[in-house]
């Protein structure tokens, strides 16, 4: 039976196609066949509009026949023929699989000939992203791999952006080599085909580091007035601080003086400073990657140099709540040792 039928034929057979909710697309016999595109999951009907008296007919999916008539060969429950009659013969395909893919086939025999038309069913699978790396955590100068798998039909592009830059690089994986520690943010995977809306995540990456003191002043206390020392601190995790006096003693919080720890920071806050107050603080700043440390003084404002004209230099000295310490920068005219006694008169 298959064979008569699928012998060659001219007019007469219109194939219509109607996707559930939306426009009804027909091929007349004779044309290419028409791509029909459906989403997966949704259903669509095939139909299949006679216009003269038939003796057979039947619907194929690629070559296995699904109906003769109302005798249905296919076994799955999904396929159903709708609005039997005379003159329409209409398959309907439920919750549309990837596999059903492929051509479809309507033909009958009429006045002893046979009549045929085709329809190609696209099945359509919006991009989605369907494995990710997890949020990660790595050490400063550590290389970072990150994936990100996509499906979908048509095949989806998969492009990497972050905040900062835009668009890092096209495919599922992105490899930073040697990350530094400006490189942590969110990265986002967006993966899209045009059949629906883009599907994007995100991946935030931690970069940790040991902790570097960004801030520290050496400060002139008054006698009797509030006085306050800030060591303040890059790192990630965040640093944890603890101060130390002249002799290694650690600093304790009392009725004068407060240690307040802040997220990045760690504040010295003298209430009313008076003489043993005065001296050389070190604040140690500490993660699990490391310490640094970072010394300042509470001096005393000494009023002599810049009112005793005659005693002063000739160019006049640098302001003294200032001195940097670190990276091998001294006070340029005056010694340590020098302004320490000068700062504690003793
Ligand atoms: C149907 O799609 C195929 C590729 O999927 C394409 O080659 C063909 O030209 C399309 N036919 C029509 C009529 O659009
Ligand atoms: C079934 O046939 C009726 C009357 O011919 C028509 O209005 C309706 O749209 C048909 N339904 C389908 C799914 O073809
Ligand atoms: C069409 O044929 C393919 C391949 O044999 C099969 O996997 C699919 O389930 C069929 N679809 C329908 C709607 O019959
Ligand atoms: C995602 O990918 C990871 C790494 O390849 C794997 O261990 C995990 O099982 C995957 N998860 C899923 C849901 O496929
Ligand atoms: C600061 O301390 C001195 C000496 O203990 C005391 O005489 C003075 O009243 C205090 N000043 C304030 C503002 O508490
Ligand atoms: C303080 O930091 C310096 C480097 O800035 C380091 O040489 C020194 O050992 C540190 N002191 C302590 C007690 O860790
Ligand atoms: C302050 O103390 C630190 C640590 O003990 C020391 O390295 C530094 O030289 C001292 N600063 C001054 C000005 O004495």
């Amino acid at each position: 039976m298959g064979c008569a039928l699928l012998l060659n034929a001219l007019a007469g057979l219109l194939l219509v196609l109607l996707c559930k909710g939306s426009s009804v697309h027909g091929v007349e016999f004779g044309h290419l066949p028409d791509n029909i595109t459906v989403l997966e999951g949704e259903s669509v009907t095939l139909r299949c509009r006679i216009d003269e008296e038939v003796t057979h007919k039947a619907w194929l999916n690629r070559s296995n026949i699904l109906f003769t008539g109302t005798d249905k060969w296919s076994l799955d429950k999904r396929v159903t023929l709708v609005n039997s009659s005379n003159s329409d013969f209409s398959v309907h395909i439920d919750k549309v699989q990837v596999s059903d893919e492929g051509p479809y086939t309507c033909t009958f025999q009429a006045n002893n000939k046979p009549r045929i038309a085709h329809v190609y069913l696209i099945v359509q699978v919006p991009a989605r992203i369907v494995n990710i790396s997890t949020d990660v955590s790595v050490n400063e100068g550590e290389n970072v791999n990150l994936f990100c798998l996509a499906v979908g039909r048509p095949e989806p592009t998969v492009t990497w952006k972050d905040q900062k830059y835009g668009l890092l690089s096209e495919g599922e994986f992105l490899d930073i080599t040697e990350i530094k520690r400006q490189q942590a943010e969110d990265y986002e995977c967006i993966t899209h085909n045009g059949v629906a809306p883009p599907d994007q995540r995100k991946v935030k990456v931690t970069v940790n580091y040991p902790p570097t003191i960004t801030d520290m002043k050496n400060l002139h206390g008054y006698l009797g007035k509030t006085a306050m020392l800030r060591c303040e601190a890059m790192a990630v995790p965040p640093a944890s601080f603890e101060w130390y006096r002249d002799d290694h003693r650690p600093v304790e919080s009392d009725n004068t003086l407060q240690i307040k720890n802040e997220k990045m920071r760690s504040l010295l806050l003298f209430a009313n400073v008076t003489e043993k107050h005065f001296g050389n603080y070190t604040c140690f700043a500490t993660n699990r990657l490391g310490t640094s440390n970072a010394s300042m003084l509470l001096f005393r404002r000494f009023f002599s140099l810049i009112l005793c004209p005659i005693m002063s230099p000739p160019t006049p000295p640098r302001p003294l709540d200032v001195i940097p310490r670190r990276a091998g920068l001294a006070f340029p005219s005056i010694s340590p040792r020098q302004l320490l006694s000068l700062a504690f008169g003793h």
